[in-house]
């Protein structure tokens, strides 16, 4: 937590800088539409998302902040779209991206996702530690999903090596305990609609309101079959 506020003070920082700059290419203005998605990816998303530059672009060091390289085009409007409307709401989403997004336009959306889409994904260092069964373990989840609670193999929609495909994100090299998180966001927006339609006069505030087809599916693996494809898909390349 205190690496997070060191982080976000870092941010802040930026944030203020940026209103004081006037050139539009060194602008860390995120509320200037004539400021370029690329523009921005350089001086503002770099500061958690991994370098722009050189050759570490978009690749994170941080597990927090999920890797944007080689992430699909498509699944990347998408989601700044869901920071930017709110409908993407977990703790990590509110305190770090919806104020980052507030004053996106379309054009700076289409060139951020334009940007970290054709970067190159680098091999997770964080993989050489992982327990090799669990790795195991979580290939075979990957491959055959759980038959006895009738979830299907992920490599159905993520593709053979999770590289992803439109909307369905890649997850192949991505941080296991970002990747561990998210699973636990769409557990537990399952566990969320299952009480309101027990009780539909419950608000139901789903987490991430376009992750209806990863519900069943989260909650169909124990904790540790989800830290197991977790580390699974973080070794891939
Ligand atoms: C202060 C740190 C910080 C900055 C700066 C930041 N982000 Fe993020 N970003 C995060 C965190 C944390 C998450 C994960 C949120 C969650 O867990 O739901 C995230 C998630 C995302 C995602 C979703 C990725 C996925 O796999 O679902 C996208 C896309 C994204 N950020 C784009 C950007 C862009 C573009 C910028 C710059 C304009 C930016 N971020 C700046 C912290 C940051
Ligand atoms: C029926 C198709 C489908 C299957 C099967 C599937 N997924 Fe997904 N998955 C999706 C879609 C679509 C999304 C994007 C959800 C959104 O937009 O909020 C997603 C998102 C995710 C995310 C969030 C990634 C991020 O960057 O935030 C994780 C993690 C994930 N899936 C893991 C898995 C695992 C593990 C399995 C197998 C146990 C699996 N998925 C099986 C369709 C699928």
């Amino acid at each position: 937590m205190k690496q997070i506020a060191k982080i976000l003070t870092l941010s802040a920082v930026a944030l203020t800088l940026g209103a004081c700059s006037t050139g539009l290419d060194r602008s860390r203005s995120l509320g200037n539409p004539q400021v370029s998605g690329h523009v921005l990816a350089q001086q503002v998303c770099s500061i958690c998302h991994g370098d722009v530059g050189n050759s570490v672009n978009g690749n994170s060091v941080n597990p927090t902040f999920p890797n944007l390289a080689g992430q699909q085009a498509v699944y990347l409007e998408a989601e700044m779209q869901e920071f930017h409307e709110h409908t993407r709401k977990d703790d990590a989403a509110q305190a770090f991206m919806w104020g980052i997004a507030r004053d996106f336009t379309p054009e700076q959306i289409k060139q951020l996702a334009e940007f970290y889409s054709h970067q190159t994904p680098l091999p997770n260092p964080a993989a050489a530690k992982a327990d090799p069964a669990m790795v195991a373990a979580g290939q075979k989840i990957f491959n055959e999903g759980n038959l006895e609670k009738a979830v299907p193999p992920c490599m159905a929609c993520h593709g053979s090596n999770a590289e992803g495909n439109g909307p369905i994100p890649r997850l192949a090299g991505q941080h296991a305990d970002y990747l561990y998180k998210q699973l636990m966001v769409f557990n537990n927006d399952a566990e969320r609609e299952a009480e309101h339609e027990k009780n539909p006069s419950m608000h139901e505030d789903i987490e991430r309101a376009h992750g209806v087809a990863m519900e069943g599916i989260a909650h169909g693996l124990s904790d540790e079959q989800k830290h197991e494809v977790a580390l699974y898909l973080q070794s891939l390349k």
